[in-house]
């Protein structure tokens, strides 16, 4: 499990830290309450799509691809961890972004900027015309003699977090930790499908809750088991079938849709920032938190199940969302 065969290009310094959230333990009644900071990565501020980059940019290097391409909106951790990883592999970075080049748009993007990539805002478009317009700036770049690669293949990038679970599971034994119950965002399906695999290959040491941040249940559930199926194929290992894996689905903390706040989400904003000092952003991890903590109150889950939530990142998008808060009750 440790390479896939796949060729993996290190952005990561070790294990991202798994902490226990003493604090947050005391203020909810709860005990063996853990996270596990995958918001705090050496590059640019961290995040989950860096352990996708290492196989991405593998692949782009193996390819001898001069050109890294990403698309997102002008909040795209997946952008901003592209930039990172294009330029410490030393490769040129073009990032299409679907939005205004206006003033929040720029702000938002910044640290992109800063990285050196070359950002062009190409006005809001739905997904398939922005992979289009990918496409076609790929082509414009062979036709002037460059190579590029262009950034978000499932498979490849789901292997990052297959090996995130075996990371976990080697923290959690090293440590003598209770922990069973793992909290992740439920979106498009990459990482998740990636902590699935590598816990199905592990024996399923962890139950897998994933807190829906974009989709409906059904469409979650597909995209995910589409990518857990190729990733069996595409690696050779045999796995359980995924309705037979323990996965939880969290439907409640999506409210009206992705990227839009909630009054729970900005209640554990606050809480974790002011139990723990740590930033959640408003469109995964305060959701899938805001389930968390409700769980760990519940106590629907036996005490000797320890939990941990994943921070996947995404921090820099909090500084944009200031103004989500203004409707927002301060309720920590
Ligand atoms: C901070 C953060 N968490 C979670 C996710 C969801 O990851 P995936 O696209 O693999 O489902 C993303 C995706 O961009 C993200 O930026």
């Amino acid at each position: 499990m440790s390479s896939f065969n796949q060729s993996r290009y290190p952005l990561l310094d070790g294990p991202t830290p798994l902490t226990r959230l003493k604090r947050m333990e005391q203020k909810l009644g709860a005990p063996h309450l853990f996270i596990k900071r995958d918001d705090h990565m050496h590059l640019a501020l961290g995040g989950n799509k860096l352990r996708s980059l290492e196989f991405w940019v593998g692949a782009a290097l193996e390819e001898r691809a001069d050109t890294l391409i990403a698309a997102g909106d002008p909040n795209s951790n997946q952008c901003r961890l592209t930039a990172a990883a294009a330029a410490v592999a030393g490769l040129d970075c073009v990032i299409i972004h679907n939005g205004e080049r206006n003033d929040w748009g720029l702000k938002a993007s910044y640290p992109s900027h800063l990285l050196g990539a070359e950002l062009r805002f190409v006005g809001p478009m739905d997904e398939a015309r922005r992979a289009a317009v990918v496409n076609d700036t790929a082509d414009k770049l062979r036709a002037q003699g460059r190579k590029p690669y262009v950034i978000g293949n499932a498979v490849l990038g789901a292997l990052g977090y297959a090996l995130a679970a075996a990371e976990l599971l080697s923290q959690t034994q090293q440590n003598g930790y209770a922990l069973r119950h793992v909290f992740l965002p439920g979106s498009m399906g990459p990482t998740e499908a990636g902590f699935i695999f590598g816990n199905a290959l592990l024996g399923n040491p962890f139950e897998v809750h994933l807190v829906s941040v974009e989709y409906g249940q059904a469409e979650l559930a597909a995209r995910i088991a589409g990518i857990y199926d190729d990733l069996q194929h595409a690696t050779e290992q045999r796995v359980p079938q995924f309705e037979t894996l323990p996965i939880h689905f969290h439907m409640d903390y999506l409210g009206d849709g992705y990227g839009v706040p909630t009054e729970r989400a900005t209640q554990a904003i606050y809480a974790l920032a002011q139990t723990e000092a740590i930033f959640l952003e408003h469109t995964y991890t305060s959701k899938t938190f805001a389930c968390f903590m409700d769980m760990a109150t519940a106590g629907t889950l036996p005490p000797s199940e320890g939990m941990c939530f994943i921070h996947t990142g995404g921090t820099p998008a909090l500084f944009s969302q200031f103004d989500l808060f203004e409707k927002m009750p301060a309720g920590a």
